[in-house]
């Protein structure tokens, strides 16, 4: 499965086919993942990033093909996070004269992970190491996504090498964008960037124009998960720019659970309210739906409709993490509204508008209430609400 990404430069990760949630159970891996590990073999032998600890034994049979992992001089640690660090003793085990390379916050993460008496070598943004004919060249992306985060540059051929940015939860029998399924890619791509990056989108922006700024040219990138971008490679960069603005798409999402379908027929008159005004919508059940993908709907829409019954003074528990989400993730150029049936105290529509208010989103309308199984009024309602959602959106 080794790859020469580059002359001189080698894949030498793991595919991880089978995991199905990454981050604990916080995030969904519908189509597994991959940790990418790059080996350089200029006149000092580099490792840029590691593989999750479970699968070290892989990342060190790979290395072995290559050259004998004693022989690594440096080894690039571009993040802490375990599922690129974790298989790092192994590598320091063997690779005894290494030197370990970290941004500045990196060296208090990995030693905070790893309790172990390593030499780190700190770089900071624009630091570089010569390697023999090229250069390794820093530049740090604190909180892109932690605050350690870091991308490594390689002169000569001209490979960004940026950890998670741009990266993808993808397994696939490829290494490179231009051999796999365009639509998976982006849908992958975009899940990432949704569950990911979306409170950071500032600092995306930000990061984006100083590494432009320093002119260096880039003919491929290749993030620590998923495909490497070789066709066209600034494509992700120019994606990147455009998911940042958060600018939305002319669409909204309703997001509902119901005990006994009342809750659900509110959410289709509000679906009937939207399509009067030709807006395209999506009505996710949250009992059935994986709360990762319904952020990707949250994401693109301009609009989001939130829905539940009243139960025990609040929201259904399907609907609490992504109330939560809605203001973690600190979506920007939203509005939303709510909805819901109740038998007799319905404290769940005040609950959604709090996280609305909290997460920032304005609100459209009075949320509508339905004692009971909801009829003519209540669904008239619904549908006028839609309706008033839908005028909105439409003039974007
Ligand atoms: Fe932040 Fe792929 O780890």
């Amino acid at each position: 499965m080794i790859t020469e990404i580059k002359k001189g430069v080698y894949w030498v990760g793991v595919v991880d086919w089978g995991i199905r949630h990454f981050h604990g159970r916080e995030l969904s891996t519908h189509r597994g993942t991959t940790y990418n590990s790059y080996l350089i073999v200029d006149k000092k032998v580099v490792l840029v990033d590691a593989v999750w600890g479970p699968f070290a034994r892989d990342l060190i049979a790979n290395i072995s093909e290559i050259i004998d992992p004693s022989k690594i001089d440096i080894v690039v640690a571009n993040h802490a996070e375990m599922d690129h660090s974790g298989s790092l003793p192994e590598v320091m085990r063997l690779a005894t004269n290494a030197q370990l390379v970290v941004s500045k916050r990196g060296a208090s993460s990995i030693e905070g992970h790893f309790h172990e008496p390593w030499q780190f070598t700190p770089v900071g943004t624009g630091d570089r190491i010569p390697i023999g004919e090229n250069e390794l060249i820093f530049v740090e992306a604190p909180m892109l996504h932690w605050p350690d985060s870091m991308f490594t540059y390689l002169t000569g051929l001209n490979l960004l090498m940026p950890n998670d940015a741009f990266g993808q939860h993808y397994a696939t029998a490829f290494r490179f964008n231009d051999e796999v399924n365009q639509e998976e890619l982006f849908e992958e791509a975009t899940k990432y960037y949704a569950n990911i990056l979306t409170p950071f989108s500032d600092l995306v922006l930000k990061k984006i124009d100083e590494v432009l700024a320093l002119k260096l040219p880039v003919d491929m990138i290749a993030p620590s998960h998923g495909i490497i971008w070789r066709k066209d490679p600034l494509q992700i960069v120019t994606k990147y720019q455009q998911w940042a603005t958060q600018k939305p798409e002319r669409r909204a999402v309703v997001l509902y659970d119901t005990m006994w379908h009342g809750t659900r027929k509110m959410a289709e008159h509000i679906g009937q309210g939207l399509a009067d005004t030709g807006v395209d919508y999506k009505i996710l059940d949250m009992s059935a739906t994986d709360r990762n993908d319904a952020l990707v709907e949250v994401f693109r829409s301009h609009a989001v409709v939130i829905g539940s019954p009243t139960l025990n003074q609040g929201v259904l528990p399907t609907l609490a993490p992504i109330l939560t989400d809605l203001v973690g993730l600190k979506f920007k150029n939203k509005i939303g509204a709510a909805f819901g049936s109740y038998g007799w105290s319905g404290e769940s529509i005040k609950v959604i508008e709090e996280h609305f208010g909290k997460a920032g989103i304005p609100l459209v309308g009075q949320g509508v209430k339905a004692k009971w199984q909801p009829v003519g009024d209540d669904l008239a309602a619904c549908r006028a609400l839609g309706k008033e959602i839908g005028q909105i959106v439409k003039k974007g």
